[in-house]
Protein backbone atom coordinates (compact mmCIF):
# COMPACT_ATOMS: atom_id res chain seq x y z
CA UNK A 1 0.00 0.00 0.00
CA UNK A 2 1.09 3.51 -0.59
CA UNK A 3 2.28 5.55 1.89
CA UNK A 4 1.51 9.21 2.08
CA UNK A 5 3.05 11.67 3.94
CA UNK A 6 1.12 13.57 6.61
CA UNK A 7 0.19 16.61 3.94
CA UNK A 8 -1.32 13.67 1.41
CA UNK A 9 -3.14 11.80 3.63
CA UNK A 10 -6.71 13.28 3.78
CA UNK A 11 -9.69 12.73 5.73
CA UNK A 12 -12.85 11.73 3.07
CA UNK A 13 -16.23 11.61 3.61
CA UNK A 14 -17.93 9.20 1.00
CA UNK A 15 -21.51 8.75 0.71
CA UNK A 16 -23.88 5.88 -1.33
CA UNK A 17 -20.38 3.67 -0.43
CA UNK A 18 -21.92 0.51 0.01
CA UNK A 19 -21.95 -0.20 -3.41
CA UNK A 20 -20.79 0.30 -7.02
CA UNK A 21 -18.97 4.06 -7.44
CA UNK A 22 -19.10 4.61 -3.71
CA UNK A 23 -17.38 1.19 -2.72
CA UNK A 24 -14.90 1.44 -5.55
CA UNK A 25 -14.03 4.73 -4.64
CA UNK A 26 -13.66 3.48 -1.10
CA UNK A 27 -11.29 0.97 -1.45
CA UNK A 28 -9.07 3.14 -4.24
CA UNK A 29 -8.84 6.02 -1.48
CA UNK A 30 -7.86 4.21 1.13
CA UNK A 31 -5.28 2.12 -1.07
CA UNK A 32 -3.89 6.07 -1.91
CA UNK A 33 -3.23 6.36 1.98
CA UNK A 34 -6.72 8.50 2.67
CA UNK A 35 -8.66 7.36 5.69
CA UNK A 36 -12.25 6.85 4.36
CA UNK A 37 -15.11 7.61 6.49
CA UNK A 38 -18.18 5.39 4.39
CA UNK A 39 -22.44 6.23 4.68
CA UNK A 40 -25.14 4.60 3.57
CA UNK A 41 -28.08 3.02 4.76
CA UNK A 42 -27.04 -0.80 4.34
CA UNK A 43 -24.54 -0.63 7.13
CA UNK A 44 -24.00 -4.51 6.87
CA UNK A 45 -22.29 -3.69 3.69
CA UNK A 46 -20.22 -1.22 4.94
CA UNK A 47 -19.09 -2.68 7.78
CA UNK A 48 -17.64 -5.65 5.71
CA UNK A 49 -16.24 -3.41 3.37
CA UNK A 50 -13.89 -1.68 6.67
CA UNK A 51 -13.20 -4.66 7.50
CA UNK A 52 -11.29 -4.92 3.86
CA UNK A 53 -9.50 -1.97 4.12
CA UNK A 54 -8.97 -2.50 7.35
CA UNK A 55 -7.02 -6.03 6.40
CA UNK A 56 -5.27 -4.55 3.81
CA UNK A 57 -3.80 -1.97 6.27
CA UNK A 58 -6.12 0.72 5.32
CA UNK A 59 -7.71 3.19 7.81
CA UNK A 60 -11.68 3.39 7.53
CA UNK A 61 -14.83 3.43 9.58
CA UNK A 62 -18.50 4.05 8.91
CA UNK A 63 -22.09 4.84 10.01
CA UNK A 64 -25.47 5.03 8.79
CA UNK A 65 -26.62 7.74 6.60
CA UNK A 66 -29.61 8.74 5.11
CA UNK A 67 -28.69 11.61 2.88
CA UNK A 68 -32.59 12.55 2.52
CA UNK A 69 -32.25 13.63 5.69
CA UNK A 70 -30.50 16.97 6.88
CA UNK A 71 -30.13 15.65 10.52
CA UNK A 72 -28.53 12.26 9.18
CA UNK A 73 -25.81 14.26 7.11
CA UNK A 74 -24.74 16.50 10.03
CA UNK A 75 -24.44 13.80 12.12
CA UNK A 76 -22.82 11.51 10.37
CA UNK A 77 -20.43 14.64 9.12
CA UNK A 78 -20.12 15.94 13.29
CA UNK A 79 -19.06 12.39 13.94
CA UNK A 80 -16.25 12.49 11.91
CA UNK A 81 -15.27 15.47 12.76
CA UNK A 82 -15.10 14.97 16.20
CA UNK A 83 -13.32 12.06 16.09
CA UNK A 84 -10.65 12.82 13.54
CA UNK A 85 -10.13 16.88 13.98
CA UNK A 86 -11.15 17.99 10.26
CA UNK A 87 -12.84 16.90 6.82
CA UNK A 88 -10.99 17.35 4.27
CA UNK A 89 -12.76 16.09 1.62
CA UNK A 90 -16.60 15.06 0.98
CA UNK A 91 -18.01 12.84 -1.77
CA UNK A 92 -21.11 13.54 -2.65
CA UNK A 93 -21.93 10.42 -4.31
CA UNK A 94 -25.26 8.49 -3.19
CA UNK A 95 -27.75 8.29 -6.10
CA UNK A 96 -30.84 6.36 -7.19
CA UNK A 97 -31.98 6.02 -10.80
CA UNK A 98 -35.45 4.74 -11.33
CA UNK A 99 -36.22 5.29 -14.95
CA UNK A 100 -40.02 5.77 -16.58
CA UNK A 101 -41.56 8.19 -18.68
CA UNK A 102 -43.21 11.73 -17.47
CA UNK A 103 -46.65 10.49 -18.29
CA UNK A 104 -46.35 7.40 -15.90
CA UNK A 105 -46.89 9.90 -13.22
CA UNK A 106 -44.18 8.24 -11.13
CA UNK A 107 -44.48 11.13 -8.89
CA UNK A 108 -43.24 8.90 -5.54
CA UNK A 109 -40.06 8.02 -7.43
CA UNK A 110 -39.59 11.80 -9.13
CA UNK A 111 -39.25 13.24 -5.30
CA UNK A 112 -37.06 10.64 -4.65
CA UNK A 113 -34.16 11.36 -7.26
CA UNK A 114 -34.76 14.75 -6.04
CA UNK A 115 -34.62 13.55 -2.31
CA UNK A 116 -31.61 11.42 -3.07
CA UNK A 117 -29.45 13.46 -6.07
CA UNK A 118 -29.99 16.96 -5.69
CA UNK A 119 -31.29 17.21 -2.03
CA UNK A 120 -28.99 14.77 -0.52
CA UNK A 121 -25.99 16.86 -2.21
CA UNK A 122 -27.07 20.23 -0.95
CA UNK A 123 -27.48 17.92 2.69
CA UNK A 124 -23.67 16.99 2.12
CA UNK A 125 -22.25 20.39 1.50
CA UNK A 126 -24.92 22.46 4.54
CA UNK A 127 -22.95 19.90 6.51
CA UNK A 128 -19.03 20.54 5.48
CA UNK A 129 -19.30 23.91 4.38
CA UNK A 130 -19.03 25.44 7.68
CA UNK A 131 -16.17 23.48 8.70
CA UNK A 132 -14.50 24.26 5.12
CA UNK A 133 -15.00 28.07 5.11
CA UNK A 134 -13.97 28.36 8.52
CA UNK A 135 -10.50 26.49 8.13
CA UNK A 136 -10.03 28.40 4.65
CA UNK A 137 -9.72 24.80 3.11
CA UNK A 138 -11.32 22.00 1.20
CA UNK A 139 -12.90 19.67 -1.62
CA UNK A 140 -16.40 18.98 -2.51
CA UNK A 141 -16.31 16.37 -5.02
CA UNK A 142 -19.93 15.63 -6.67
CA UNK A 143 -20.75 12.58 -8.55
CA UNK A 144 -23.47 13.84 -11.40
CA UNK A 145 -23.52 11.90 -14.81
CA UNK A 146 -23.23 12.41 -18.57
CA UNK A 147 -27.22 12.71 -17.61
CA UNK A 148 -26.17 15.91 -16.34
CA UNK A 149 -24.92 16.42 -20.51
CA UNK A 150 -27.70 14.90 -22.51
CA UNK A 151 -30.88 13.93 -21.53
CA UNK A 152 -33.03 10.93 -23.01
CA UNK A 153 -36.70 9.43 -22.68
CA UNK A 154 -37.27 7.99 -19.51
CA UNK A 155 -34.97 9.59 -17.73
CA UNK A 156 -36.02 13.54 -18.23
CA UNK A 157 -36.19 13.48 -13.88
CA UNK A 158 -32.91 11.63 -13.41
CA UNK A 159 -31.39 14.26 -15.81
CA UNK A 160 -33.02 17.32 -14.22
CA UNK A 161 -31.63 15.58 -10.69
CA UNK A 162 -27.89 15.91 -12.35
CA UNK A 163 -28.34 19.05 -14.49
CA UNK A 164 -29.16 20.22 -11.10
CA UNK A 165 -25.97 19.25 -9.40
CA UNK A 166 -23.49 20.68 -12.31
CA UNK A 167 -25.53 23.91 -11.77
CA UNK A 168 -24.72 23.72 -7.87
CA UNK A 169 -21.40 22.76 -8.45
CA UNK A 170 -20.70 25.63 -10.93
CA UNK A 171 -22.38 27.87 -8.76
CA UNK A 172 -20.82 27.34 -5.22
CA UNK A 173 -16.77 26.81 -6.99
CA UNK A 174 -17.70 30.33 -8.52
CA UNK A 175 -18.34 31.76 -4.63
CA UNK A 176 -15.49 29.87 -3.50
CA UNK A 177 -11.76 31.10 -3.38
CA UNK A 178 -10.45 28.14 -0.75
CA UNK A 179 -12.42 25.47 -1.65
CA UNK A 180 -12.46 23.09 -4.83
CA UNK A 181 -14.76 21.74 -6.27
CA UNK A 182 -15.15 18.66 -8.60
CA UNK A 183 -17.57 17.34 -10.52
CA UNK A 184 -17.39 13.56 -11.89
CA UNK A 185 -19.63 12.61 -14.56
CA UNK A 186 -20.17 8.43 -15.10
CA UNK A 187 -21.37 7.10 -18.50
CA UNK A 188 -22.33 3.44 -18.09
CA UNK A 189 -20.85 2.17 -15.13
CA UNK A 190 -20.88 -1.16 -13.22
CA UNK A 191 -23.13 -1.18 -10.47
CA UNK A 192 -26.66 -1.30 -8.46
CA UNK A 193 -28.48 1.59 -10.03
CA UNK A 194 -30.42 -0.22 -12.39
CA UNK A 195 -31.48 -2.75 -9.72
CA UNK A 196 -34.55 -0.87 -7.95
CA UNK A 197 -37.52 1.05 -8.96
CA UNK A 198 -38.44 2.42 -11.85
CA UNK A 199 -40.47 0.97 -14.89
CA UNK A 200 -39.85 -2.48 -15.47
CA UNK A 201 -39.13 -2.04 -19.04
CA UNK A 202 -36.99 1.18 -18.68
CA UNK A 203 -34.91 -0.86 -15.98
CA UNK A 204 -34.31 -3.76 -18.63
CA UNK A 205 -33.17 -1.51 -21.35
CA UNK A 206 -31.21 0.86 -18.81
CA UNK A 207 -29.52 -3.15 -17.48
CA UNK A 208 -28.96 -4.35 -21.00
CA UNK A 209 -26.86 -1.18 -22.21
CA UNK A 210 -24.91 -1.39 -18.83
CA UNK A 211 -24.30 -4.87 -19.51
CA UNK A 212 -22.71 -4.38 -23.20
CA UNK A 213 -20.84 -1.09 -22.31
CA UNK A 214 -20.24 -0.50 -18.44
CA UNK A 215 -17.17 0.46 -17.22
CA UNK A 216 -15.67 -0.73 -13.91
CA UNK A 217 -16.43 1.38 -10.90
CA UNK A 218 -12.63 1.64 -10.48
CA UNK A 219 -12.52 3.65 -13.45
CA UNK A 220 -14.62 6.52 -11.88
CA UNK A 221 -13.11 5.88 -8.40
CA UNK A 222 -9.68 6.72 -10.72
CA UNK A 223 -10.81 10.18 -11.46
CA UNK A 224 -12.16 10.98 -8.18
CA UNK A 225 -8.84 10.01 -6.83
CA UNK A 226 -7.20 12.28 -9.39
CA UNK A 227 -8.69 15.36 -8.70
CA UNK A 228 -7.66 14.64 -5.08
CA UNK A 229 -4.65 14.00 -5.64
CA UNK A 230 -4.35 17.44 -6.89
CA UNK A 231 -2.10 20.45 -5.23
CA UNK A 232 -4.06 22.53 -3.15
CA UNK A 233 -4.20 25.29 -5.80
CA UNK A 234 -5.62 23.24 -8.88
CA UNK A 235 -9.16 22.54 -9.12
CA UNK A 236 -10.21 19.85 -11.33
CA UNK A 237 -13.72 21.27 -12.15
CA UNK A 238 -14.94 18.27 -14.23
CA UNK A 239 -14.15 14.80 -15.41
CA UNK A 240 -16.35 12.90 -17.66
CA UNK A 241 -15.80 9.44 -17.34
CA UNK A 242 -17.32 6.96 -19.71
CA UNK A 243 -17.09 4.03 -22.07
CA UNK A 244 -14.97 4.48 -25.05
CA UNK A 245 -18.35 2.52 -27.37
CA UNK A 246 -20.74 5.09 -25.38
CA UNK A 247 -22.39 7.19 -27.82
N1 LIG B 1 -23.60 3.37 -12.67
C1 LIG B 1 -23.72 4.26 -13.62
O1 LIG B 1 -23.79 3.91 -14.82
C2 LIG B 1 -23.73 5.73 -13.29
C3 LIG B 1 -23.62 6.65 -14.34
C4 LIG B 1 -23.66 8.00 -14.04
C5 LIG B 1 -23.78 8.44 -12.73
N2 LIG B 1 -23.88 7.53 -11.72
C6 LIG B 1 -24.02 8.05 -10.36
O2 LIG B 1 -23.08 7.42 -9.52
C7 LIG B 1 -23.53 7.49 -8.16
C8 LIG B 1 -23.35 6.13 -7.51
O3 LIG B 1 -24.24 5.21 -8.11
P1 LIG B 1 -23.80 3.73 -8.52
O4 LIG B 1 -23.86 3.64 -9.98
O5 LIG B 1 -22.58 3.32 -7.81
O6 LIG B 1 -25.09 2.90 -7.99
P2 LIG B 1 -25.34 1.95 -6.74
O7 LIG B 1 -24.42 0.78 -6.79
O8 LIG B 1 -26.80 1.70 -6.69
O9 LIG B 1 -24.90 2.87 -5.51
C9 LIG B 1 -25.73 3.90 -5.02
C10 LIG B 1 -25.32 4.20 -3.59
O10 LIG B 1 -26.17 5.25 -3.11
C11 LIG B 1 -26.61 4.88 -1.82
N3 LIG B 1 -27.88 5.52 -1.47
C12 LIG B 1 -29.07 5.46 -2.13
N4 LIG B 1 -30.00 6.14 -1.44
C13 LIG B 1 -29.38 6.63 -0.33
C14 LIG B 1 -29.80 7.42 0.77
N5 LIG B 1 -31.07 7.83 0.90
N6 LIG B 1 -28.91 7.73 1.73
C15 LIG B 1 -27.62 7.31 1.64
N7 LIG B 1 -27.15 6.57 0.62
C16 LIG B 1 -28.04 6.23 -0.35
C17 LIG B 1 -26.72 3.37 -1.85
O11 LIG B 1 -26.58 2.85 -0.52
P3 LIG B 1 -27.77 2.29 0.41
O12 LIG B 1 -28.84 1.75 -0.49
O13 LIG B 1 -27.06 1.26 1.24
O14 LIG B 1 -28.20 3.47 1.23
C18 LIG B 1 -25.48 3.01 -2.67
O15 LIG B 1 -24.35 2.93 -1.83
C19 LIG B 1 -24.99 7.98 -8.24
O16 LIG B 1 -25.03 9.37 -7.91
C20 LIG B 1 -25.35 7.77 -9.69
O17 LIG B 1 -26.38 8.65 -10.12
C21 LIG B 1 -23.85 6.21 -11.98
Amino acid sequence: MHSPSATDSKIVLITGASSGIGEATARRLAADGHHVVLGARRVDRLAALVGEIHAAGGRADHRELDVTSLDSVRAFVEAAHDRLGRVDVLVNNAGVMPLSRVDALRVDEWNQMIDVNLRGTLHGIAAVLPHMRSRGAGHIVNVASTSGHRVDPTAAVYCATKYAVLALSEGLRQESRDIRVTVVSPGFTHSELTDRGGDPEAQAAARAASLQLAIPASAVAGAIGYAIAQPGDVDVNELIVRPTAQG
